[in-house]
């Protein structure tokens, strides 16, 4: 049997399926062409894809019946058509729980840089500017006793909860339907008006498509900050450019819409919206057991087990 993998993975992980027999191909390289993907995923029983790899109907298809199984290596799955899989019995697997820490650690660290403007901070230095110290350089938010509004109360907004707590925060959240946990739940609406840092962490789908649109983004409190390590789409990016013009505090983003955001895009010359490149998985022990997740579902289900974390 045959397997894909899209790019190389950190760690021992793809050991194990040549140890099973498998045929294993792996890409390397940064850029995977599309054509390249479909002539490669031809035949294949097996296929472990990463966000930068839109798995549609046409690369299934280009697979053919033989592709039993997309093991992503991700915990989010927009970039896989799930109807299309389902539609032809493909199983869809993620990566959940491997990078829920990991990811919310990369978010407290967008909201420190924010809040304390460490990146000015930095670059003020770099460039000679550090003359003295001043009373009034560079003042930023103080986080105790702010409140952070989470939207989205999975794993990884419980994980920044619980560290949001720690820095003395108060925590509210919305999601689809209030959950058992020791923090208030609010309506969207009322918490974008109520809180004073607003941190991303629901999944891409149809519904949450510019969840944050220019209409949500300006009636964010005054003054307040937003943190999206979830997905660039969540947000209409125009209108948060125009938003961190004066309504917002600033912006943390390790994703962005377009993504990645091109060079000179108006982003970059905000001195208050801090960027990453889409690192918030990026432990070198987190890619790693996401690397051994994805593994394990592949192999489950080429070996005719319910997989660990299935999706479709
Ligand atoms: C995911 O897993 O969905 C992240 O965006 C990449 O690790």
């Amino acid at each position: 049997m045959r397997v894909f993998v899209t790019r190389t993975l950190p760690g021992k992980a793809l050991e194990r399926l040549k140890e099973r027999g498998l045929e294993v191909e792996v890409h390397e390289g940064l850029f995977l062409p599309r054509e390249e993907l479909l002539r490669k995923v031809e035949g294949v029983h097996g296929l472990i894809p990463t966000v930068e790899d839109r798995i549609d109907a046409e690369v299934m298809d280009r697979a053919g019946k033989s592709l039993k199984v997309i093991a992503c290596y991700s915990v989010g799955v927009d970039h896989v058509d799930l109807e299309a899989a389902q539609r032809r019995g493909i199983r869809v697997t993620h990566t959940p729980d491997a990078l829920t820490e990991a990811t919310a650690d990369l978010t407290l660290a967008l909201l420190l840089a924010v809040a304390r403007r460490v990146v000015e901070g930095v670059d003020l230095a770099r460039e000679g500017q550090w003359r003295a110290w001043h009373p009034e350089l560079l003042l930023g938010l103080d986080l105790e006793g702010l409140t952070l509004g989470l939207v989205g109360m999975g794993r990884i907004g419980q994980a920044v909860a619980k560290r949001a707590l720690a820095f003395g925060m108060r925590v509210v959240y919305t999601s689809r339907t209030p959950k058992p946990l020791p923090y208030p739940f609010l309506p969207l609406e009322d918490l974008l008006a109520t809180a004073d840092i607003v941190s991303l962490h629901a999944p891409l789908t149809p519904e949450t498509f510019r969840l944050l649109n220019r209409e949500r983004l300006f009636a964010m409190k005054p003054g307040s900050l937003l943190i999206n390590t979830a997905r660039g789409a969540l947000v209409d990016t125009e209108a948060l450019v125009e938003a961190l013009k004066g309504h917002l505090f600033g912006a943390g983003l390790d994703v962005t819409d377009p993504e990645p955001l091109p060079k000179g895009h108006p982003l970059y010359a905000l001195k208050n919206a801090v960027i990453t490149p889409h690192i918030g998985s990026a432990g070198r022990r987190t890619r790693e057991r996401m690397a051994e997740v994805a593994v394990a579902n592949l192999l489950a289900v080429l070996e005719g087990r319910e997989p660990p974390n299935p999706v479709v």
